[in-house]
């Protein structure tokens, strides 16, 4: 197996050599070596060939190779170890670990005909899910079967939608790596805080880093007359406009390209919530969950002063999980309004109620069961 740029050959069941595009959404190196597997093979010498750095192609039945997938997942939880106490430690543990499962569970590899089709045995139809994925259609290609999976998967939550009670329960529907709003605590907290008074007298509001929209969308049903809805993502932008157009929203929402805020603009209130952890993505799917060094953050809370009207209010929605990770102090925060010439004016909170919080099984579950999701207003600190 040779490795060209971004392709990927290997030698098919005739004995041929064949060549396909390498598709991979985190930009992962194509591998190195590529065997044949198919029903016949053990998951414990499945595990132990991705374990060693081989990429396995399936050629068997499509349900045999989910089964085989997730009998490997069992074999590397059974591998886990009992988290460090230092939380720090524990984090970083974690990450090594969800660095050594997507390497195995990667290596099981699927190839995709031209047309998005694939030739195995009890296939689903995977086009429109590619599609949406932006793989190409035109040609062939190779990706891991837990890539393919994520796309079928985001395709079923786009189709069907996340329930948003904060919107009266319509629907949100996110697309292929947007972050999606399953955690509702924080979308309740913004419909919940108190308004500024400045709201009455122009109600302007931006969304900073908007992902699917939905935080934009609850400014507009609360009555903001005009909302700016910005981000940096293709998909986050054509994802967030999707969602305005069903809620019947445009006349209120604008979905703007913008790195933070619209140009030379001010607003009675201004909503973001950056990704919470300060640490380096792996992938562009974790981009909305790790912000390296609070890139975003402390962007955010540099410039928001230049962009809030008089009497207006910044909204920073940020979940205390960094600090119990070790990652970042509750002063370390403190000192970034403060440099910014921002003080707190009130502050919401809310327990996450997300399956992970009360799962003792997860290894972040020390973190995890004291974590709090807060809504900071912020206001212009008065000289
Ligand atoms: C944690 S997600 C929040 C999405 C959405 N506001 C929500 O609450 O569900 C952060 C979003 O910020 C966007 N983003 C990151 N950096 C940005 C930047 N410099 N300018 C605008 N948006 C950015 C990301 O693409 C992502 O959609």
């Amino acid at each position: 197996m040779t490795d060209i740029e971004h392709q990927v050959t290997w030698t098919d069941t005739e004995g041929r050599g064949r060549t396909a595009l390498w598709h991979s959404e985190n930009a992962a190196v194509p591998p190195r070596r590529i065997v044949l597997a198919d029903d016949r093979i053990k998951a414990d010498a499945a595990y132990h060939i991705a374990a060693e750095g081989t990429a396995m192609l399936w050629c068997g039945d499509f349900h045999n190779a989910r089964q085989l997938l997730s009998a490997m997942k069992r074999r590397i939880d059974r591998r886990r170890r009992r988290p460090a106490e230092d939380s720090a430690i524990a984090f970083n543990q974690y990450r090594q670990a969800q660095a050594f499962r997507a390497k195995v569970l990667g290596s099981l590899l699927v190839a995709v005909d031209e047309g998005a089709v694939l030739s195995l045995r009890r296939s689903p139809d995977i086009r429109t899910a590619c599609a949406e994925a932006g793989c190409p259609l035109d040609r062939p290609f190779v990706c891991s079967l837990t890539a393919l999976l994520g796309m079928t998967g985001a395709h079923e939550w786009r189709r069907k939608g996340v329930k948003v009670p904060a919107l009266g329960g319509a629907r949100i529907h996110p697309h292929y790596g947007v972050f999606s709003p399953v955690r509702g605590e924080y979308v309740d907290l913004v419909a919940q805080a108190p308004l500024p008074d400045a709201c009455s007298v122009q109600p302007v509001a931006f969304d900073i880093g908007t992902g699917t929209g939905v935080l934009a969308t609850v400014l507009a049903r609360r009555g903001m007359t005009e909302v700016v809805a910005t981000d940096l993502n293709p998909r986050a932008l054509a994802c967030a406009q999707e969602n305005v157009e069903r809620l019947g929203l445009t006349a209120h929402v604008r979905v703007a390209e913008a790195d933070l805020f619209p140009a030379r603009r001010r607003a009675a209130l201004v909503v973001c919530n950056p990704p919470w952890l300060p640490a380096k993505p792996t992938s562009t799917l974790e981009s909305a969950v790790y912000d390296p060094g609070s890139r975003m953050l402390r962007e955010f809370l540099r410039r928001l002063p230049g962009h809030l009207e008089p009497g207006g209010e910044g909204w920073l929605i940020l979940s205390d999980l960094a600090e119990h990770l070790g990652l970042r102090t509750r002063d370390d925060l403190l000192d970034l309004f403060a440099a910014a010439g921002l003080e707190v004016v009130g502050r919401l909170d809310a327990r996450p109620h997300h399956p992970k919080a009360d799962d003792p099984a997860d290894p972040l579950h020390a973190a995890r069961s004291r974590e709090v999701t807060s809504l900071w207003r912020l206001a212009v600190k008065a000289r």
